[in-house]
C-alpha cells in the first residue's frame, strides 16, 4: 500500500503515521525526520537543509527528491509506504508521480488531516521531541511523558525543535498554505484525497484515518 499523509504543521502527521503504518504494516517515511537524523548525524546533506529548516522555509526540491526517492526504493521491499512530509509542492508531486509510473505502481490514497489554524498552534507550542529519534514526539498537556523531560520510548532527552518557534511556525503556516495545499487539488484531480478532521483524541484520529482509507481504497 502506497499512501501520501498531507495537513499543515503540528496537524499530528508523526503521530498519526506511526500508528497507521504499524496497522498497515509498512514503513513511515517522514522527510522532515530524515533531514533532523541528517543534521544531527552533521552530514552535508544535514548542513545543507539546516538554514532553510531552521527559517521555515522548504529545503529545495534538488536536495528532497533524490532523498526521499532513496528511502522509497528501499520501502520497495518493504510492502510500500506512508509518506508524511513529501509531496510538499506540486514539483515534488509530479516527480513522485512520474518515479511511481515508471515503476508501474501507483499511490492508494492521499489522506488530509484537517485542523483549525488555533490548534495547530497549541500543539506545535507544547511538543517536545526526542533528541535520538525525532520519530518520537510528546506533547506537555496532550501527551505528557511518564517523566518530565525524558522520552518513553528510548530514555532519549526531550527538547523543543528549533523550528518550533512562534515566528517560524508562521512562517510554515504560511509555505504550507501557498506551496503544499495545491498538491491536495494535484491528487483530488486523480480521484485519491480522503479528508478528515484531525480534531480529538490520537486514537480516535487514527480510527477515523483508517476507516476513510479502507473506504478509499
Ligand atoms: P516536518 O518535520 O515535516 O514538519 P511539519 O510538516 O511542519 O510537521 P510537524 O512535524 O511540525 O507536525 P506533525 O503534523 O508531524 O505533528 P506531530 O505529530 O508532531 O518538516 C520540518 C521542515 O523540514 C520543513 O519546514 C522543511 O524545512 C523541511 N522539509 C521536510 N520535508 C520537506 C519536503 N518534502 N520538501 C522540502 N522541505 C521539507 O504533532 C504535533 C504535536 O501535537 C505533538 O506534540 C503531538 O503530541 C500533539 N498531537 C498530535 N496529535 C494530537 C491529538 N490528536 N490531540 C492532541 N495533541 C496531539
Ligand atoms: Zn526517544
Amino acid at each position: 500500500m502506497r499512501i501520501v499523509l498531507v495537513g499543515p504543521p503540528g496537524a499530528g502527521k508523526g503521530t498519526q503515521a506511526a500508528f497507521l503504518a504499524k496497522n498497515l504494516s509498512i514503513p513511515h517515511i517522514s522527510t522532515g525526520d530524515l533531514f533532523r537524523a541528517n543534521i544531527s548525524q552533521g552530514t552535508d546533506l544535514g548542513k545543507q537543509a539546516k538554514a532553510f529548516m531552521d527559517a521555515g522555509n522548504l529545503v529545495p526540491d534538488e536536495v528532497t527528491i533524490g532523498m526521499a526517492k532513496d528511502r522509497m526504493a528501499q520501502a520497495d521491499a518493504e510492502g510500500g509506504f506512508l509518506l508524511d512530509g513529501f509531496p510538499r509542492n506540486v514539483s515534488q508531486a509530479v516527480a513522485l508521480d512520474a518515479s511511481l509510473k515508471a515503476e508501474g505502481q501507483q499511490l492508494d490514497g492521499v489522506l488530509d488531516l484537517e485542523v483549525p489554524e488555533d490548534e495547530v498552534v497549541k500543539r506545535i507550542a507544547g511538543r517536545r521531541t526526542c533528541r535520538n529519534d525525532s520519530s518520537h514526539v510528546f506533547h506537555v498537556t496532550y501527551s505528557p511523558p511518564k517523566e518530565d523531560g525524558v522520552c518513553d520510548v528510548c530514555g532519549g532527552e526531550l527538547y523543543q525543535r528549533g523550528d518550533d518557534t512562534e515566528e517560524t511556525v508562521r512562517r510554515r503556516l504560511e509555505v504550507y498554505h501557498s506551496e503544499t495545499e495545491p498538491i491536495i487539488d494535484h491528487y483530488k484531480a486523480q480521484g485519491l484525497v480522503v479528508t478528515i478532521s484531525a480534531l480529538g483524541k490520537v486514537d480516535e484520529v487514527t480510527k477515523r484515518a483508517m476507516e476513510a482509507l479502507k473506504k478509499s481504497s
